[in-house]
């Protein structure tokens, strides 16, 4: 009889039935005659047994992994006390080799192993995507970017695609890569928050999931120089709407993806302790951060004006506590959430070390300092994963803020425009993909948790 075509995940319905599979050869070992082959087509993997007289060309006990092939047999359920996944495996009685793959010295399999330098792993990067846990990750990736567009969806934003090459900076020049635009000056967006607040007026509440780059010169857990940005802008809130939405935004994520058994599975083989985090998040604001810090002992490094750390004699750098004023760094940040163990919503940054956009607090002038409505939304294990704020909605003020960063306003007319023409109370923030995703599925870096990652130095493959 005809045997039907079908991808392994679709294969629960034709039990009993001859069907046809085709797909990678993912394991493969003999015992009493008999070869167990598992295949990998991408949507799951299947057992399959094979009798060796019916290899053909190849040798199947000696068969590389990774060669493609053509499976045709009778689908059964797999008797009680045995397990295979999806419960079935397939009786071949015919097969083919589509693809033939290496043995010996660049066999796969021997292509990896536990010391396999990472450098040789990074340039590998297109075969390490075979691999369990990589392809899990990439399809845990995928269900969450599904989900969160199922929530905006719910809660009435609507998604847009705001441009890559743009003519203005976001979050300061430092980090900017810079082009050769027709012979204009132009960059790779760092952020498309600016974009997103000139369509509020257009289409109401916002949100895009766009890369982002950053020419980040540090090498660390956590930063790429080309990341998945999702993005919101909501119009009419105030700062604790800001907060209270992107906790629901999050929380209905993650009640979506333990909901689906699909990534209720992915999410427990890759981080088998994963709670939801419960609501409502804790909420630190900026200068009782800084107090955490001192009373817990936790120091930086005294820095230069260049941001270099100062040295002693013996050439160790010189720790000092935190003030009020200063930038929590990645190490005390990540310190204080893993400590407190739990989603933070940091708040109330002072203004100097925000962006021009920030919206200063009400009445925050206290002993000189400014301090913003904005926060970012820390996680353990990786600290920041998402920063927000409320914006400036004054022209005058927002004038003020370029002046302050020394920034040139006249590429931003279209971004002054939105305070002339019926400006509004607005807010939004920036998620980092990949940064939610090592949280979730508990990477040590996001670059487990990009398709090819790009970090300093690095755009292979
Ligand atoms: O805190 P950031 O720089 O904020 C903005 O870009 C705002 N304009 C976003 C907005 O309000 N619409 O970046 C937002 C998030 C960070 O919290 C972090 O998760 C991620 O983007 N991110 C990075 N992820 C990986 N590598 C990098 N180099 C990143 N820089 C920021
Ligand atoms: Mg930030």
């Amino acid at each position: 009889p005809a045997a039907v075509k079908a991808k392994i995940n679709r294969l629960t319905p034709l039990r009993s039935k001859r069907v046809r599979v085709l797909g990678w050869v993912h394991r493969l070992r003999s015992q009493k005659g008999l070869i167990f082959m598992v295949v990998r087509d991408g949507t799951g993997y299947l057992q399959a047994v094979l009798a060796g007289k019916l290899s053909q060309a190849y040798d199947a006990p000696t068969l590389p992994t990774e060669t493609s092939v053509e499976l045709v047999g009778n689908l059964q359920a797999v008797p009680e006390g045995k397990t295979a996944p999806g419960g079935h495996e397939l009786s071949v009685d015919y097969w083919r080799v589509i693809g033939a793959a290496p043995g010996g010295d660049d066999a796969f399999t021997t292509l990896f192993n536990e010391s396999t330098k990472p450098d040789i792993l990074n340039d590998l990067r297109h075969l390490v995507l075979r691999s369990e846990t990589a392809s899990s990750v990439l399809k845990l990736r995928s269900m969450l970017l599904s989900s969160f567009r199922q929530s905006y969806a719910e809660h009435n934003v609507l998604e847009v695609t705001p441009p890559c090459l743009v003519q203005t900076s976001v979050e300061g020049g430092a980090t900017l890569f810079k082009l050769d635009y027709y012979g204009q000056d132009a960059y790779l967006t760092q952020s498309s928050q600016l974009y997103l607040e000139t369509c509020l007026p257009s289409l109401g509440d916002v949100f895009c999931v766009q890369e982002s780059f950053r020419a980040e010169k540090s090498l660390t857990r956590r930063h790429l120089s080309e990341f998945t940005h999702l993005e919101a802008e909501l119009a009419f809130i105030s700062f604790d709407d800001l907060m209270t939405h992107i906790e629901a935004i999050i929380c209905d994520t993650i009640d979506r993806l333990l909901a689906n058994p699909i990534s209720k599975e992915l999410i427990s083989t890759l981080n088998e302790n994963y709670k939801a985090p419960s609501r409502p998040f804790m909420r630190l604001s900026y200068v009782d951060a800084i107090k955490w810090l001192n009373d817990h002992g936790i120091q930086h490094a005294k820095e230069d004006a260049e941001g270099n750390p100062i040295k002693d004699e013996d050439g160790k750098e010189i720790m000092v506590d935190h003030v009020v004023g200063d930038d929590i760094a990645e190490a005390a940040e990540r310190r204080m959430v893993d400590e407190i163990n739990r989603p933070i919503f940091l708040y109330g940054f002072p203004v100097e070390i925000k962006s021009f956009y920030m919206k200063k607090a009400p009445g925050s002038s206290k002993g000189g300092q400014v301090f913003t409505e904005s926060c970012d939304l820390l996680m353990p294990n990786v600290g920041e994963v998402v920063g927000g704020s409320m914006r400036i909605s004054d022209v005058d003020e927002l004038m003020a803020g370029y002046k302050r960063e020394g920034i040139d306003p006249s590429p931003y007319y279209w971004f002054t425009d939105q305070r002339k023409y019926g400006t509004c109370e607005h807010g939004g923030y920036g998620l980092g993909v990949e940064r939610f995703l090592a949280w979730i599925a508990n990477r040590y870096t996001v670059r487990e948790c990009s398709l090819y990652p790009r970090w300093t130095g690095r755009a292979t493959p």
